[in-house]
């Protein structure tokens, strides 16, 4: 089974079977190879820099009724908050100040006639951090109202297709949302020239091994630069409250897939990851890993963006928890890379490398 990881690291694909193969293996030492082969791709390419982006969590407002997920509309229980503009800019004060060179606008999906409310809010940040990137996860939007977003100076969109099979999207989704309209929107942002995200929650309900597959293949095809991914967690207020949460073994193993088939991709450890394994965020990231986003918002809204249970927004969690983070990441020989750390398709940091050219170079002059 090791030749499988071998195969996919120097050809970045397998045949489904060979998908199928890889995760339903529960041999330890194959896993451990797994593991060790990513980590090693992501360190060859990134080095032991870990890249940080300031989440802020902007509105919890949603038109969406999503079945898993603690903020969707019929959800009465949670008490409904929203930004302002300053609000959001001295988040990014304080997050600039902090040294992050980054910052993800996430939040629920905003009635339509916010756009431009969006869209102004993003030029004034990058006006103000012309050094820094605007991430949105705010969802899907017309072409035009992503156009304008990119207008202004947003420079990504994270927007997780959840699942490439039909009848298993619909069994996450209310029948108004369609798979459709989430990849014409994944090819709307590709075009308009996002760094685009994408991905899935491992363990979703109702998700089988050939869903994981397929939504692999999507991925592959779709040849996005980050990667999203984290566990299901139930949420006690949604209609998938009791099913079962997802596996950390499950989701590290999809790290660890999706580092052999994009060595470049940006692929966070996940607050879910964290929150349901309190070991979770170093988990990813020696499982191959390469992002981190420690929550910037108020710290007052931090418990009403309640996507699931349990979620952490503090210590290592959190922007002011920096230092924790940092200390964590010593641990394993890891440290915080302050860029932008925007995709890039051939980058190298690999130490031996670097030495390798610089040996050429002064051997030739
Ligand atoms: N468990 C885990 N992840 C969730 N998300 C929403 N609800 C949950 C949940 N219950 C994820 C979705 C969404 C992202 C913003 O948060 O995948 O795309």
């Amino acid at each position: 089974m090791t030749e499988l990881v071998d195969i996919l690291r120097t050809e970045h694909h397998l045949s489904s079977n060979g998908y199928r193969s890889l995760l339903t293996c529960d041999d330890v030492k194959v896993n451990d190879y797994l593991q060790s082969q990513a980590r090693q791709v992501a360190n060859d390419v990134f080095g032991k820099g870990i890249f940080v982006r300031g989440l802020i969590e902007l509105t919890n407002v949603c038109r969406n009724d999503c079945y898993y997920c603690g903020i969707r509309k019929s959800n009465t229980a949670v008490e409904r908050y929203m930004l302002t503009a300053e609000q959001v800019m001295q988040c990014c004060e304080q997050g600039h100040k902090l040294g992050f060179r980054t910052f993800v606008l996430q939040g629920g999906e905003l009635p339509r006639d916010k756009w431009q409310w969006i869209a102004g809010l993003v030029a004034e940040i990058k006006t103000s951090w012309y050094d820094c990137a605007v991430t949105l996860s705010l969802g899907e939007w017309p072409k035009d109202v992503y156009k304008e977003f990119r207008k202004a100076g947003a420079d990504r969109y994270l927007l997780r297709h959840e699942s490439h099979n039909a009848t298993h999207y619909s069994m996450l989704h209310p029948a108004e949302m369609s798979l459709n309209n989430r990849l014409q929107c994944l090819n709307w942002l590709k075009e308009l020239g996002f760094q685009v995200g994408t991905g899935i929650m491992a363990g979703s309900p109702w998700q089988t091994l050939d869903n994981i597959v397929e939504d692999i293949e999507f991925i592959e095809n779709f040849q996005p630069e980050m990667i999203g991914l984290g566990p299901f967690v139930p949420q006690h207020e949604t209609p998938l409250g009791n099913h079962a949460t997802g596996s950390a073994v499950l989701t590290c193993k999809l790290y660890s897939i999706f580092r052999l088939m994009f060595p470049n991709a940006l692929i966070p450890s996940t607050t879910a990851l964290n929150s349901i394994d309190s070991h979770g965020r170093i988990k990813g990231i020696m499982a191959g890993a390469n992002v981190v986003m420690p929550n910037l918002s108020p710290t007052n809204v931090r418990e009403l963006y309640a996507l699931y249970d349990g979620k952490s927004s503090v210590n290592a969690e959190a922007a002011e928890g920096i230092a924790q983070l940092e200390a964590q990441l010593k641990t394993i020989g890891y440290h915080i890379n302050w860029s932008r750390g925007d995709f890039n398709k051939c980058t190298i940091h690999n130490a031996h490398n670097t030495q390798f050219i610089m040996h050429n170079f002064s051997t030739q002059n």
